[in-house]
């Protein structure tokens, strides 16, 4: 799509704050128009009618979404749902997020591909998302879906201080702290900017439902050495030896469409890289 008029949601939020800078031209979306998910929406998407519409908002946070039901339902289903008609109104192309939280009841090995294992979310967060999946495809089968891993970035915008991989791992280390990870346990974890930096090819994409991050070949025992690693550091890690769950996706169907993550070791280089920032002790 050439110089589509994209429309972002969630402006303020993790991934929506790097969006807007990715796209400075981008409509953003009033905090107070997204959080009421009514006419008003509707008739702002009418008037700006936009070719893209990318819906960064929601409730993110799965103890917040536990606690809080009807606003999860409000902000995970009834929002994306609401875009998603009033996509079709205007014509344009939803892009939604969602996430790696809808296998959290998977008990297959992995990795999961979209066509071969069927969903099984373990908490609140990620039965709303799923549900936003098939009801947003129900009415828009053009919409793109995104199961977007754990992602992370260096502190920069208003949300900088929630916790991620990345930070949580140096906090750890600096402040000698013990830090346990599952050798039982697998998934990708994605460099924020590498998710913004891909959108323009996901505006192409046929609609549908697609895993999209970093690949990660190895358990999570693993995955925090090779980052302690990068950051030129021996620190101890333990071996919780658990599995709580497994959120391991495979990302063919998108790398058919031509885009392609760094594993997601090599996103933590890139990452620290970018920052100038690869040693802690
Ligand atoms: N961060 C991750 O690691 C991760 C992993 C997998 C999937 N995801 C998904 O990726 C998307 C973006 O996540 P994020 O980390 O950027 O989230 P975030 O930092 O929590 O920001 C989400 C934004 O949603 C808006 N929002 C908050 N409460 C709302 C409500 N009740 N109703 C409507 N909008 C509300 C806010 O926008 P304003 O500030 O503009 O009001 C907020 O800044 C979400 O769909 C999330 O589920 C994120």
């Amino acid at each position: 799509m050439k110089n589509p008029t994209i429309m972002i949601t969630g402006t303020h939020g993790f991934v929506g704050a790097r969006a807007v800078q990715h796209y400075p031209d981008a409509i953003c979306v009033p905090s107070e128009l997204v959080r009421a998910a009514g006419e008003a929406l509707t008739d702002f998407i009418k008037v700006h009618n936009p070719d893209i519409i990318l819906n960064a908002a929601a409730i993110s946070d799965i103890g917040v979404c536990e606690k809080n039901p009807e606003a999860s339902y409000a902000a995970n289903v009834k929002l994306p749902v609401l875009l998603a008609d009033a996509a079709n109104c205007v014509n344009a192309k939803l892009i939604s997020f969602s996430s790696d939280q809808v296998y959290t009841g998977c008990t297959e090995e992995g990795p999961y591909r979209e066509s071969d294992v069927l969903p099984t979310p373990a908490n609140l967060y990620a039965r709303h998302k799923l549900e936003a999946e098939e009801r947003v495809l129900a009415i828009s089968p053009d919409a793109v879906l995104l199961r977007a891993t754990w992602m992370y970035d260096m502190p920069m915008y208003a949300h900088a201080n929630r916790g991620n991989f990345l930070l949580n791992t140096i906090g750890a280390v600096l402040q000698g702290k013990e830090l346990c990870f599952s050798s039982e346990e697998y998934r990708g974890i994605t460099y924020v900017r590498q998710v913004v930096e891909q959108l323009d090819r996901v505006f192409d994409l046929p609609g549908g439902v697609y895993n999209y991050g970093s690949e990660n070949s190895l358990h999570m025992l693993e995955t925090v050495q090779s980052l302690l690693h990068a950051l030129g550091t021996a620190y101890r890690v333990q071996d919780t030896e658990r599995r709580r769950h497994n959120l391991w996706m495979d990302c063919s169907k998108i790398k058919q469409q031509g885009i392609y993550f760094d594993t997601t070791t090599d996103g933590f280089r890139r990452c620290l890289n970018d920052y100038g920032y690869n040693m802690i002790v």
